[in-house]
């Protein structure tokens, strides 16, 4: 088995032929785990985060007798968080326990400490009542240890609209009239830009971070365009829904949801924060409420909201279980501090 460098940018035929099948052993390992409800990266997904500026990718193919089992890819946040090393790993369900995962993860490890960095992320996910233990017993012999568990849920559409509508402006609050929910498809205003900064800035200390060593992220205007851009570049349709307080002209609660083009029934809800100063309002409920109904609005092929939120996170699973969410499984993020 040897290790070979994946070029998901390059036009090369060969580049072409490895990328492509790097990109089947992801599918073909999710797919094992959730079946038609995996949620592995297209193509031109893969191929949009790589043009992003966010990150530096590092992608590897393991390969035996001309074929390739396993595929990984290291991203290393190049704003913030300069120890944080995210890795994606699979091995094809038929080519398991022969080290390729072993191999894999080694150089992808030689590969973060060479880039002096320090803390590495994996993830398992397996769905509700079934524990596939293959990637957990992997991380755990491998030296890495839980830091987060998040559940998986997912919202079918199409919603009673008129309950959504109802949740959207629920004014039993007294000063819920203070807030205006606001929504952008496919971008967003330029006046909207500098706040939507804050709020992902925020996003990065507020939300539930578990066990997980994570650093506050650096964002500004220019960084909340590209993060839309790639998306958009990548061929999903996209909405920000926001909060504005109106007593101060600005926005204190956002949320996101995108859907990619190769299933378009499928729609992923991102991040969603209410600034402290602001929660309490029913905030974060009149947001998700609100895109649900713009899905329905705008793509009414859309079959489901899927979204990931962490097992602690009470108060976000309180507002999922009230817009009718059902639980599907879990995510584990593992993290190993390497010496
Ligand atoms: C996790 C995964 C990448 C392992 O790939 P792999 O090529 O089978 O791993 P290796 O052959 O290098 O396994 C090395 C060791 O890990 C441990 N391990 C691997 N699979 C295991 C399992 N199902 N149960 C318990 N331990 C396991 C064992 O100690 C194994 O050594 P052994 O075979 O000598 O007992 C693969 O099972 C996979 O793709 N799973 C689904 C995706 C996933 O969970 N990815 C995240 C991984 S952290």
């Amino acid at each position: 088995m040897d290790l070979r460098r994946v070029h998901p940018l390059s036009d090369e035929p060969d580049d072409r032929k490895l990328f492509e099948e790097w990109l089947r052993v992801q599918e073909a390992a999710r797919r094992a785990i959730f079946g038609e409800e995996h949620s592995a990266w297209s193509a031109q997904e893969i191929r949009g985060r790589r043009r992003g500026i966010t990150h530096r990718f590092t992608d590897l193919a393991a390969v035996e007798n001309d074929r390739v089992v396993g595929m990984l890819s290291l991203a290393e946040p190049l704003h913030d968080n300069p120890e944080l090393a995210l890795v994606m790993l699979a091995v094809h369900p038929d080519a398991r326990r022969r080290g390729a995962g072993s191999a894999m993860l080694a150089e992808a490890e030689r590969a973060v400490r060479e880039h002096g960095r320090r803390v590495v992320q994996v993830d398992t996910e397996w769905p509700s009542g079934q524990q596939d233990d293959s990637g957990e017993g992997f991380a755990a012999g491998h030296g890495y240890s839980a830091g987060q568990t998040t559940i998986r849920s997912r919202m079918a559409l199409p919603a009673d609209r008129h309950q959504l509508q109802t949740l959207a402006t629920s004014t039993d609050v007294e000063d819920a009239a203070a807030f205006e929910i606001e929504a952008s498809w496919d971008g967003v205003p330029e006046a909207w830009l500098d706040d939507l900064a804050v709020l992902e800035q925020r996003m990065s200390t507020d939300a539930p971070q578990g066990d997980l060593q994570l650093e506050e992220e650096d964002w500004d205007a220019e960084r909340v365009r590209a993060d839309l851009q790639w998306a958009l570049d990548a061929g999903r349709r996209l909405a920000v829904v926001v909060a504005r307080d109106l007593s101060v002209d600005r926005l204190v609660g956002f949320t996101q949801v995108q859907v990619s083009a190769e299933s378009p029934t499928l729609a992923y809800q991102q991040d969603t924060l209410v600034l402290r100063e602001a929660r309490g309002n029913r905030l974060g409920l009149r947001l998700k409420a609100r895109a649900a109904l713009e899905l329905m609005d705008e793509l009414p092929d859309v079959r489901g909201v899927r979204t990931w939120n962490a097992d602690d996170n009470t108060h976000m699973l309180a507002v999922n279980a009230e817009l009718g969410y059902v639980q599907e499984g879990h995510l584990r993020v593992w993290e190993k501090r390497l010496t």
